[in-house]
């Protein structure tokens, strides 16, 4: 296992290229099962997570190559119908399969996907969604067997206690787009990453309206034809970089970032003291004073994203006052709270909210990584510490940051990625 040794308090300085949007692409790819003939897939971020949708499409009859940040699917097989639970414990996102493969092959038996480090990970809207298009849906062995030889359109409630899915919107949206007659969803996720999903499915043929709105209506179609895309850059790495730039009070632009995608988060960082503004091309933020303490509670799009709560906490961590950040998407979404205590952060835990009391200084040490975003903020936490941080099980970085130790570099980081 690799580990992440990080000297801090120096100036993050210059321009790093934003990669393709992970939780774009996962959804995209599980799309590809849809199409009657090739897709060819750009901009797709070389990550653990696409490796893992990439060998459960294989898995699924599909031929699939990947060069160069390209993703080329072509259907081969279309008996297969079943994804392993091995290959979905290791990434929840794979249940995006489930609608696609139901919508084309009139079958599909996909791994529930257990919990993970954030909370419980519920698939009940992704039922209702399918059910409502008049899949029999039962559950086997810990897996979710879907079955219908030809769904049928209809008007759907999506939402849940925790607001809208964006994974349930993508599932059902996908499976709506092959089912007679018309489908309306209520209350979708309006995340950009299902916009991006829904414009691809339309360059397949798929007849869709409403399209970012909570009110999304499909009219089914007969057959979808391959096509060919380039997705989104991805806003959660994005603003991680922005945020490494402000916490170093230093000065960083991302090449590829689109303002639009992160109205709540500049409007808080704006809030916090830093200045966030589009520049031809990209994001550029810097910071030259203390950060204010700033309130922040995450809601579903347009709201301020989830994975994006503990990188405001390393923020809110060494700002000049005291804040209450509130947990309303994973209330058990606080597994860097205790890493971030270890440098000396003073953050007190009453879920589904952390109250952070800014410090003057945080103080390197090592501490270990524990979910994705959850390591995003202990980076972020290492670039402004005094002395050396070390940050062990990078994995969990490597599923949705590429190359994140040499874009740091680029930007004047201190930062060497070593083996354990
Ligand atoms: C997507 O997960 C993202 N993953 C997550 O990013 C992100 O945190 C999440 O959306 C929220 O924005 C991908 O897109 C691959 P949800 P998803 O369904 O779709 C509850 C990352 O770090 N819920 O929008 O699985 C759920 O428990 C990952 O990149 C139900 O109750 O999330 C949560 O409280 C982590 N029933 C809320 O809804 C369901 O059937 C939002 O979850 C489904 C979800």
């Amino acid at each position: 296992m690799d580990k992440i040794i990080i000297k801090g308090r120096r100036r993050l300085r210059g321009t790093v290229a934003a990669s393709g949007a992970k939780n774009s692409a996962l959804p995209i790819l599980a799309a590809t099962l849809l199409a009657g003939g090739k897709c060819v897939i750009k901009n797709i971020p070389q990550l653990s997570d696409i490796a893992t949708m990439l060998k459960i499409l294989k898995l699924l009859g599909m031929k699939v190559a990947f060069k160069n940040n390209s993703v080329t699917v072509e259907p081969f097989d279309d008996k297969p119908h079943e994804t392993p639970y091995k290959l979905v414990s290791t990434m929840r996102a794979s249940i995006c399969v489930l609608g696609p493969l139901l919508a084309k092959r009139g079958l599909a038996r996909v791994s529930l996907p257990g919990g993970c480090v954030i909370g419980p990970r519920p698939i009940d809207l992704h039922i209702k969604g399918l059910k409502s298009l008049g899949a029999r849906i039962t559950l086997d062995k810990g897996y979710v067997v879907a079955k219908k030889k030809r769904l049928k359109g209809s008007h759907i409630y999506l939402g849940g206690s925790f607001g809208s899915s964006v994974l349930a919107t993508a599932n059902t949206m996908m499976a709506a787009t092959l089912a007679d007659g018309k489908t309306v969803i209520e209350n979708a996720a309006c995340e950009p990453e299902v916009v991006d999903l829904a414009r691809f499915l339309v360059k397949m043929g798929a007849r869709i309206e409403g399209i970012g709105s909570p009110r999304v209506e499909i009219e089914g179609v007969k057959r979808l034809k391959g096509a060919e895309h380039t997705i989104i850059c991805d806003r959660i790495e994005s603003v991680t970089y922005l945020a490494a730039g402000i916490i170093t009070k230093g000065d960083v632009t991302v090449k590829g970032a689109q303002i639009g995608h992160m109205t709540a988060v500049a409007d808080k960082f704006k809030e916090a003291g830093a200045v966030i503004k589009k520049v031809d091309g990209g994001v550029r933020a810097y910071c030259d004073r203390d950060l204010k303490p700033i309130d922040v509670t995450t809601l579903p799009y347009p709201g301020f994203p989830t994975d994006l709560q503990a990188q405001m906490m390393a923020l809110m961590g060494v700002a000049r006052g005291i804040c209450v950040i509130t947990e309303k998407i994973y209330p058990e979404r606080f597994m860097h709270v205790s890493e971030l205590a270890r440098m000396g952060a003073q953050i007190i835990l009453e879920r589904p909210s952390a109250i952070v009391k800014g410090v003057r200084r945080l103080i390197g040490a090592p501490v270990m990584a524990s979910d994705l975003r959850a390591s995003a903020s202990l980076v972020l936490a290492g670039l402004v510490a005094e002395g050396e941080t070390e940050i062990t099980r990078v994995y969990h970085l490597d599923r949705g940051y590429e190359m994140m130790d040499k874009k740091l570099s680029e930007l004047g980081a201190d930062i060497r990625r070593v083996r354990e």
